[in-house]
């Protein structure tokens, strides 16, 4: 199956512009599965919950749901990053869209920085969704729970080839991390980062690009890449040892 992740500069506070630039690419990009990044049809830098609540809507509202018909339209499986509202919560979600199977939210579990004042902390967990299609058991984690290996190895154990990562990262460090995300559970990582910067109260964040899917070894493939997702299954690299049957977790805090 083929792969995209997709970089570009959402307008902060445009979600009528980003929307239909999202459903533009998601026609245009001829994969199977499309990662965007996290918070793509708001932008990112709210730095209050009224201010982050004037661009979310729930999963059902009409510029998740022109993602997900695009998604629909198009045969593709989507995964990307919006602002939630589900009655008087407010998340940094992902919706997961796909033809042959119900659409999922995964709401951001570690939040980062001014995240704090605006959402919500996740409770959906981390959860592994099948794909009949395409033969894939994908999990979505965003953005800064790469800090959290736990949030990785989660879904490895709970059967994910394909993690799938909307993000909006800042800092030098997380081109080191993912790729040791990928071999340390054997799976392929998507990650799609946004570009460009924000400005809000005074305080500018800037965003670093580099999107990527990390292979199962932790090769870089590129921001479109042919997969096989059935390879991640065998976690044993030699004739003995398999890193989930090689888990001592009685020794682990
Ligand atoms: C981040 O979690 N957006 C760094």
């Amino acid at each position: 199956m083929r792969c995209s992740v997709l970089q570009f500069t959402p307008i902060f506070r445009d979600i009528d512009a980003n929307t239909e630039a999202i459903v533009a690419l998601i026609a245009s990009t001829h994969s199977d599965l499309i990662v965007l990044p996290e918070l793509a049809t708001s932008g990112y830098f709210f730095l209050s919950r009224d201010e982050a609540a004037q661009y979310a809507e729930p999963v059902d509202g009409e510029h998740v749901q022109a993602i997900v018909n695009a998604a629909h339209e198009h045969g593709r499986l989507v995964v990307c990053g919006f602002a939630e509202r589900d009655g008087d919560a407010l998340y940094n979600s992902a919706v997961i869209a796909a033809p042959d199977m119900p659409t999922r939210t995964y709401r951001k579990t570690h939040l980062f920085y001014k995240e704090r004042f605006c959402f919500d902390e996740g409770d959906s967990g981390f959860f592994v969704v099948n794909v009949p299609h395409l033969d894939l058991n994908l999990g979505t984690m965003i953005c800064y729970d790469w800090r959290f290996p736990e949030a990785a190895r989660t879904l490895a154990l709970r059967g994910a080839d394909v993690i799938a990562a909307p993000s909006n990262l800042v800092t030098e460090l997380w081109p080191r991390v993912m790729p040791t995300r990928a071999i340390e559970n054997k799976v392929y990582l998507a990650v799609a980062n946004r570009e460009g910067s924000e400005e809000n109260g005074g305080e500018v964040v800037s965003f670093n690009g580099r999107s990527m899917i990390y292979g199962y070894n932790g090769d870089e493939l590129g921001r479109e890449a042919e997969i096989d997702p059935k390879q991640t299954r065998a976690k044993s690299f030699n004739s003995i040892n398999d890193i989930f049957t090689d888990r001592r977790p009685e020794f682990y805090a």
